[in-house]
């Protein structure tokens, strides 16, 4: 098959297009490198520099594409506070022009990369994909609306339209930036460089952490199953973990005692966020695979920054 993957330089993106690229599909990359990198792209992958806010070269990219998977965007939540228009435009904006481009193009389907954020607090857990969405943050918010746009746009024009509301995935090649890190790379860093790992909050807010091959799993099955049109699904591990549980993992897999430093002040977020993964198995037949300890140890092998702090 011919793939598009839009973001495909990212952390998500580049493990989605190299397996792809194994599989012996024929994989393009459209990417602005403002947050990735296409080194670590496998040579078989097609990369090209640009927008998804850039009509013609979508036009050009998307000639004889079966499948866009849709990934580009900008994905801080606290970054998104404060610069919400920024996040509306990429996020939002770039999706409506990119399905304007797959509209015109005569792409058979989409799969977007949403996120389990878009739940916001809830009341009851785990989350399934019938309960009323509260975005909490511009991030959240304009994912959402990509959503919306993405199975609309799909729906009026035939093109079949997945959303998978993707939760805290983690895995080699991960970024840390300098503020607001993933939680996951950013703790084992810290045990690794035997500095200090902050807890907001009490630490017993719970997360639903997914290995990155998991997701891709995931992402593979997405672009050809039958039955999925219009659907949105969770993906995620189903285990609900706390920040302290994590800690106790990031201690163990790294052999290191890190200084635990509590920082009441700090929202710790959403309370409880935990997948309900039963339609993706429904659906997709997806079965997460790698415990999260197994996810901790394979990450700090494989991690190109993290190798370098093991000796
Ligand atoms: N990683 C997670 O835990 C997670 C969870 C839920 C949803 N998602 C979604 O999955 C997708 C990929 O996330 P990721 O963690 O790989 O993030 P990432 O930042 O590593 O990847 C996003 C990529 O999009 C590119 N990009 C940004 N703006 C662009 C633009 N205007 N045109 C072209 N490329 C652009 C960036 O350069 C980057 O390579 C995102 O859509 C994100 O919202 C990720």
């Amino acid at each position: 098959m011919r793939f598009l993957i839009t973001g495909g330089a990212g952390f998500l993106g580049t493990a989605l297009s190299n397996r792809l690229a194994s599989l012996g599909h024929h994989v393009t990359v459209l990417d602005d490198c403002s947050a990735g990198d296409p080194a670590h792209l496998l040579p078989d992958v097609q990369f090209n520099k640009g927008s998804v806010s850039d009509k013609t070269l979508l036009w050009t990219l998307l000639q004889d594409i079966d499948c866009v998977f849709h990934l580009a965007a900008r994905i801080s939540v606290p970054e998104s506070i404060l610069f919400p228009s920024g996040y509306n435009h990429v996020n939002v904006t770039g999706t409506v022009t990119l399905m304007e481009a797959v509209r015109d193009t005569g792409v058979k389907r989409i799969v977007l990369a949403s996120s389990g954020a878009i739940y916001g607090d809830q009341t009851e857990n785990p989350y399934q994909e019938t309960f009323s969405v509260k975005p909490r943050s511009p991030y959240a918010v304009s994912k959402l609306a990509a959503e919306h746009y993405v199975r609309t746009i799909g729906y009026q024009n035939g093109v079949q339209a997945v959303c998978l509301r993707i939760f805290n995935a983690y895995g080699p090649g991960q970024r840390i930036p300098p503020s607001h890190p993933p939680i996951i790379p950013s703790y084992l860093k810290q045990a690794l460089t035997n500095s200090s790992i902050i807890i907001h909050g009490s630490g017993k807010q719970t997360r639903d952490y997914i290995y990155v091959d998991d997701v891709v799993n995931a992402m593979v099955t997405a672009a050809t199953a039958d039955g999925v049109d219009q659907e949105v699904i969770n993906i995620g591990s189903g285990v609900e973990t706390s920040v302290l549980e994590l800690v106790r993992l990031v201690r163990q897999v790294t052999g290191r005692k890190p200084e635990e430093i509590y920082n009441p002040h700090k929202s710790e977020g959403t309370s409880r966020m935990c997948a309900d993964i039963s339609e993706a198995y429904e659906k997709l037949n997806f079965l997460p695979m790698v415990p999260l300890e197994t996810g901790l140890r394979l990450t700090m092998e494989k991690d190109p920054l993290l190798k370098q702090f093991q000796s």
